[in-house]
């Protein structure tokens, strides 16, 4: 299997990134260790420090610290995810109820803090002032990203552009930060640090548009989350957008009226359009241009397992959809 290679190109590094993650949630507060072990032992698919591990090592990194990055890095998403689910309302997270769902909202922002501001004092101990920048600055990124999903919330007006900006911002700027601080990490020279920088760009935006298809499309239970959370959240995705665009005067309507609602009421007449229109294959088919411009990038670098795993990667990030 693909992901099984990928994951073998740094298994022992992998493997002491999670007890790194696990050491270092610590804390004398019983409720933060609790919330914290909850989510993070529910798996999640470590994509995140996957990325620092390959990216420092095609870089030519050979020593340790890439392990923390690695940890750091997914404790910003981790914070991150225990927030949107607060602001999506969601229920079913890594195939477990969501942190909210099993103790309220004021814990699992609380928490999320938490985890940010742990990734910060690791992120201290790296002791490298470019890497700060970049996580800093990602950190304000998606912050700012999540916002601007949720001024649009019930919006069917938001257009594709738009659209592009907020995944770029909430989604595609962790991966590419993740590669990025990879690559500063190992001194890699200017070419190849903007080659990794935009692999994980690139690599984040067909990720994000793959799971906006899967919103539609996909198994419940392989993803772990529910079917369908966009449409009842009245989040104008990809998908919604060109089904708008595509669809006869009614469908627009439909679905129009749909994202203003909210709500899962008219689930399956909109997963017919959406069917029908195209608009998951025309999504998809974006998704593999992004992920055609990030195996592109690879080209800067020197060829090692590595590189061949970030090669992998750019296949399985589009092979999630059956
Ligand atoms: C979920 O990210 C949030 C999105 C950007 C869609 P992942 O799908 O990487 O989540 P885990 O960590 O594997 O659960
Ligand atoms: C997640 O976006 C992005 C961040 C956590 C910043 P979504 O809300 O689209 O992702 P899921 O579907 O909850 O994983
Ligand atoms: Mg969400
Ligand atoms: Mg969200």
């Amino acid at each position: 299997m693909t992901a099984q290679r990928i994951y073998d190109t740094v298994a022992d590094d992998f493997s002491r990134v999670n007890d790194l993650i696990i050491k270092r949630l610590s804390s004398d507060v019983p409720m933060v260790e609790k919330i914290a072990h909850y989510i993070i032992e529910s798996g999640g698919k470590r994509l995140r420090p996957l990325l620092v591990l390959l990216s420092s090592r095609a870089a030519g990194y050979r020593q340790d610290d890439h392990l923390k990055l690695a940890a750091v890095i997914e404790f910003l998403h981790t914070a991150t995810l225990l927030h949107d689910d607060v602001v999506d309302t969601s229920d079913m997270r890594r195939g477990r109820s969501t942190a909210n769902a099993r103790w309220g909202n004021a814990p699992s922002v609380l928490v999320g803090d938490f985890l940010y501001a742990r990734a910060f004092q690791m992120m201290v101990e790296l002791q490298n002032l470019r890497i700060m920048d970049v996580l800093s600055h990602a950190t304000a990124v998606i912050a700012e990203g999540e916002v601007m999903q949720l001024m649009n919330v019930k919006n069917p007006d938001l257009d594709e552009s738009q659209y592009m900006e907020v995944i770029h911002n909430k989604t595609a700027m962790l991966f590419e930060a993740s590669s990025h601080t990879g690559a500063l990490l190992a001194g890699a020279d200017n070419t190849q640090e903007a080659a990794l920088k935009d692999y994980g760009k690139h690599l984040g935006l067909a990720f994000q548009l793959v799971d906006d298809v899967l919103d539609y499309r996909g198994d419940a239970e392989a993803m772990g989350k529910n079917v369908g959370d966009d449409l009842a959240e009245g989040k104008t995705t990809l998908p919604l957008i060109y089904a708008m665009e595509r669809g006869v005067e009614e469908e627009r309507q439909l679905i129009r009226q749909a994202i203003r609602k909210g709500g899962l009421d008219d689930l399956p007449a909109i997963l017919g359009i959406v069917e029908s229109s195209g608009a998951l294959e025309y999504t998809m088919a974006k998704a593999r241009e992004q992920a055609a411009l990030a195996a592109d990038c690879l080209d800067a670098l020197p060829d090692s397992p590595y590189r061949e795993s970030l090669n992998l990667l750019t296949e399985l990030a589009v092979a999630r959809v059956s």
